[in-house]
């Protein structure tokens, strides 16, 4: 079980090279390795705008930063299976893929690369997949962890896992308009969860918060149009911030890091900043999430998630 005081971030790069510029990207990695963090998420398919040129650019940029800095001791999560960066389900799960960019992923990162997650599958083939968990078999004796993220049928994985016995990673869409982890309930409790899409893909409170390079703008959300939830979350705030014992809440990204931090099974935290300011702003608030206790926010947010789920 986790403890809000121990959620850690990990750095996400979906954006980068997209509406994340190459020079935004360093000066992110500088920041949040410079403040001692080190756990990085990536993906082969990243960024996933439908751009087959900029298809592996994100991963690129990490590499040209790791080479630049000499670094040796990042943590980064390589979620793998993609062959295209256009959004769809095509992918390769096989054993011999996965083998193959396990391979290069190991040339590409070198010390740097700690976990290799099977991403996005819609099988429920007990065959197929038994091949692919043959796979990260061979990767975790290479010493890496592994995971899973976007998995349509996740007791399959779970049933054979029995066979496996591994420690999965397990990466899960949780905020307050939607949360994957009842589906994972076959590894409730017996695996290590991480929160991404904690701010609903780039969902702001304050409507002057939207900007031209806007994240929710970008992936295809609407930010002409106020979402219901967020009448109810700023008259939560509003009350939340005359309680003097805890530290002014102001934004949909703090409501999203005290949801995902206090959830008793998420031990990490996806952070998609595309600023240098919010970076310093959300690592700022982890910390005071650490420090202060904001449980009974965090059951008004149970409430209003409740009202407004999606899925
Ligand atoms: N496993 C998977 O299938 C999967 C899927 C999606 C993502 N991920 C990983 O999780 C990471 C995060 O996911 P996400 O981008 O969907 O996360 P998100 O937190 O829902 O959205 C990120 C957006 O929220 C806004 N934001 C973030 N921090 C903020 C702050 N401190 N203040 C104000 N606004 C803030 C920014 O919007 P603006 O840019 O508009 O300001 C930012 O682009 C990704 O980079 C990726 O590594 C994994």
């Amino acid at each position: 079980m986790s403890d809000s005081r121990s959620t850690f971030p990990i750095l996400g790069t979906a954006m980068w090279g997209w509406t994340v510029e190459k020079k935004i990207c360093f000066d992110l990695l500088d920041t949040f390795y410079g403040r001692g963090f080190r756990e990085v998420d990536a993906a082969t398919n990243y960024p996933i705008n439908r751009q087959p040129e900029d298809f592996r650019l994100s991963e690129k940029i990490l590499q040209e930063w790791i080479a630049a800095n000499g670094v040796k001791d990042l943590k980064i999560i390589m979620k793998v299976g993609s062959i295209n960066n256009m959004r769809g389900p095509e992918n390769n799960l096989s054993k011999s893929f996965l083998l193959m960019v396990l391979d290069e992923y190991q040339y590409l990162f070198s010390k740097n690369l700690s976990t290799l997650m099977i991403h996005w599958d819609n099988r429920q083939q007990v065959d197929e997949i038994r091949s692919s968990l043959e796979a990260l078999k061979i990767a975790r004796e290479a010493g890496l962890k592994v995971g899973l993220s976007g998995i349509k049928y996740p007791e399959v994985y779970a049933t054979l896992n029995r066979e496996f016995q591994f420690s999965f990673c397990i990466q899960i869409k949780h905020n307050l308009l939607h949360s994957d982890y009842a589906r994972y309930a076959a590894f409730h409790k017996n695996a290590d969860f991480l929160s991404y899409g904690i701010n609903a893909g780039g969902l702001k409170l304050d409507p002057e918060a939207y900007h031209e390079l806007s994240s929710l703008k970008a992936r295809g959300g609407n930010i002409g149009e106020e979402h219901p939830i967020v009448e109810a979350l700023n008259g939560a705030l509003q009350k939340a911030n005359q309680q003097l014992h805890i530290p002014r809440l102001s934004t949909f990204n703090h409501c999203g890091l005290i949801y995902a931090a206090c959830h008793p099974d998420i031990q990490g935290i996806l952070i998609g900043t595309s600023k240098v300011e919010q970076l310093k702003d959300t690592l700022s608030f982890m910390e005071l999430i650490r420090q202060h206790d904001y449980s009974s926010f965090y059951q008004n947010l149970q409430q209003i998630a409740q009202l407004h789920a999606t899925g």
